[in-house]
């Protein structure tokens, strides 16, 4: 049995991956900022294997407080999926500071954050660490109004694409997997056809399969669209 750590494991994608990895037979941490919410998501599970961590990835202190927990109570990190994240639909030039300053410390400080506490030698799994980061298809395809979520999403690529070549040597196995719209939320009452975006679900199988501990194969990285296109 693995111990996986969900970033953003509350709601949406993260949760749906707590299920998949539950019925898997796997033992998860999951983390978010509130604590009622996070209490609620696991009630939801109904499961003794999943426990939660109050924790905001976008501080440095929060992580690190959080991977002492873990280590006192000798919760080696088998797999990380790197999920906790926010949605901010503006104009390049109408992002606000304060907002364009709280995605990049959730979306690129908070996983390079976790993937170094998990990959530190007391809390990496015996056999190693997977890391499993939920990017977007924006940082691969620019969408109007979604230039800096993008950016923090094209940036998080570069630097887990640097961090896999430098680590695959020694057990650190990194995937990246880039969804398009899914039905979650993140997309509060924008109006969005919901019907046309992919169920959680769909992801969260992805993610287990990603996951998956092959010996002699890694999936480097996955792209998933809802079955009619973009949105
Ligand atoms: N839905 C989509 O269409 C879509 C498409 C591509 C990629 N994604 C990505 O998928 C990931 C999950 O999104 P979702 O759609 O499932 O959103 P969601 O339903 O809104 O869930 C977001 C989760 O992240 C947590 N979170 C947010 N900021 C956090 C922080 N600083 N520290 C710790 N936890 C934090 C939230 O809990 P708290 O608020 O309690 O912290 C919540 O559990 C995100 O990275 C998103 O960018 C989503």
């Amino acid at each position: 049995m693995r111990h996986v750590l969900i970033t953003g494991g509350s709601s949406g994608i993260g949760l749906a991956c707590a299920r998949a990895f539950l019925a898997a037979g796997e033992t998860l941490t999951l983390v978010g900022r509130d604590a009622t919410r996070l209490a609620a998501a696991i009630d939801t599970l109904g499961s003794a294997r999943a426990s939660g961590e109050c924790c905001d990835v976008a501080s440095a202190a929060a992580v690190t407080q959080m991977a002492l927990r873990l280590q006192e109570a000798g919760r080696r990190v088998d797999v990380l999926v790197n999920n906790a994240g926010l949605f901010l639909a503006a104009p390049v030039l109408k992002v606000p500071e304060e907002q364009a300053a709280q995605l990049w410390e959730c979306q690129v400080m908070g996983p390079w954050r976790m993937l170094k506490a998990c990959a530190a030698a007391d809390l990496r799994g015996e056999a190693g660490l997977t890391v499993v980061n939920i990017l977007s298809v924006t940082a691969l395809k620019s969408f109007p109004a979604c230039g800096f979520y993008g950016a923090t999403k094209a940036a998080l690529k570069n630097l887990m694409e640097t961090a896999r070549a430098e680590l695959r040597q020694e057990g650190v196995r990194i995937c990246n997997v880039f969804p398009g719209a899914t039905d979650t939320p993140i997309w509060g009452e924008r109006g969005m056809d919901r019907s046309r975006m992919m169920p959680a679900e769909d992801v969260a199988a992805a993610v287990l399969a990603c996951a998956a501990p092959h010996a002699g194969s890694l999936v480097e990285d996955l792209v998933m669209r809802p079955v009619g296109g973009d949105l």
